[in-house]
């Protein structure tokens, strides 16, 4: 079958050829992929980012969310038959929906919401869970409470914007000028041009901020926090409960401890709390999340759709930082 294949970890690496079909095991389902998500993790991956804390071994079908249609099953699956329409983000283990078929476990799957399209449906798994697992897992965010999320109209911005509002909070987001009427149309109630204006002046008494930016954000983003409150980045730096989480060696889950000992020191401090957040796969989750799409609480933002031949050029657009919500790859 036909997929994207990283050979070698690098920048312009990447290209579509032949892998062997998917093994299927006793609780996979076997799926025909008809759109993935394209998410910076997947350049971040193809460059070799992570290669130390996610080591993989090479040649490596890269793409870390789809929807599709499930071909057959397991013989211990439950949940799942032959026909059933999906989306799911598969376990960091097993990723590679850049390809025509992927077999996934079937924890990690859920019905596709019906309201949605193949490639809206594809945009959603990975940024939805993540945007669940730090506003629902790690801020605890209440009706009421105000929450700052940074880059409002990317991948992640766009679902946890509409997720806080869902949940009862107050929003403010950070997005360039031209961005502003989208993230408003989303539902953020204060929406900050950060080119022009500094986040950290304007807002204060945040009981929660969701980090997607740089270090220098991150650092800043305590200055909005009210005591209590709680800072979760999904950018890094990496946490040691991260490590213990991805069972690093010891020598590793030190190293970790050292990038994140400034960030978590300057938190205490000021009695905030920092955490970090690399999303899991959830087909539990992903079943809630798609309850919120089908009553209109949730809406996917899907910026391009590109060819499958075309996931180099997707890929390239998504590095450039500019994506307004989401861009997906379509198979035929
Ligand atoms: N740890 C995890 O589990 C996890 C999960 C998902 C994503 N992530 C990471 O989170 C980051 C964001 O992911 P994403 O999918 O949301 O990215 P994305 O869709 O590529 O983000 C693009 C958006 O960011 C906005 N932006 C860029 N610079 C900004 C700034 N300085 N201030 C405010 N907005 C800015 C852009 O708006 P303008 O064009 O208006 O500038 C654009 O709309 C990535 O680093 C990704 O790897 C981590």
């Amino acid at each position: 079958m036909r997929a994207f294949i990283v050979d070698r970890y690098g920048k312009h690496s990447g290209r579509i050829g032949d892998v062997p079909e998917p093994e299927v095991r006793d609780g996979d389902v076997l799926v025909q992929v008809r759109a993935a998500g394209v998410n910076p993790l997947d350049s971040k991956l193809r460059d070799g980012e992570f290669k130390l804390l996610l080591p993989y071994r090479l040649p490596l079908v890269l793409g870390n969310e789809a929807a599709g249609v499930v071909l057959r099953t397991g013989s211990g699956v439950r949940r799942f038959k032959a026909g059933d329409e999906v989306y799911f983000r598969p376990d960091k283990e097993r990723i590679g929906t850049f390809a025509e078929r992927i077999a996934i476990d079937e924890a990690d799957v859920a019905l596709k919401p019906g309201t949605l399209g193949m490639e809206e449906a594809a945009s959603i798994p990975l940024v939805a869970l993540t945007a669940w697992q730090a506003l629902v897992g790690k801020a605890d965010l209440k009706k009421g409470q105000k929450i700052l999320i940074h880059a409002g109209s990317g991948g992640v911005g766009t679902i946890a914007i509409q997720l806080a509002k869902h949940i009862g909070a107050h929003v403010a987001t950070t997005t360039s000028a031209p961005n502003i009427p989208l993230v408003k149309s989303l539902g953020a109630d204060v929406a900050i041009d950060y080119r022009t204006n500094d986040f950290a002046e304007v807002l204060r008494d945040y009981d929660a901020v969701l980090n997607s930016l740089d270090a220098q954000t991150l650092r800043k983003s305590l200055q909005v926090l009210k005591p209590g409150g709680k800072l979760v980045s999904i950018s890094g730096p990496p946490d040691p409960d991260f490590a213990r989480d991805i069972g690093l060696n010891w020598g590793l889950r030190q190293v970790v401890r050292l990038l994140s000992h400034r960030i978590t020191r300057s938190a205490a401090r000021q009695g905030v709390s920092y955490s970090f957040l690399f999303m899991k796969a959830s087909g539990s989750q992903l079943r809630e999340i798609g309850a919120l799409v089908e009553a209109g609480a949730i809406r996917p933002v899907v910026d391009r759709v590109y060819p499958f031949d075309s996931t180099a050029e997707a890929l390239a657009y998504v590095e450039t930082g500019r994506a307004k919500g989401k861009v997906v790859v379509r198979l035929s």
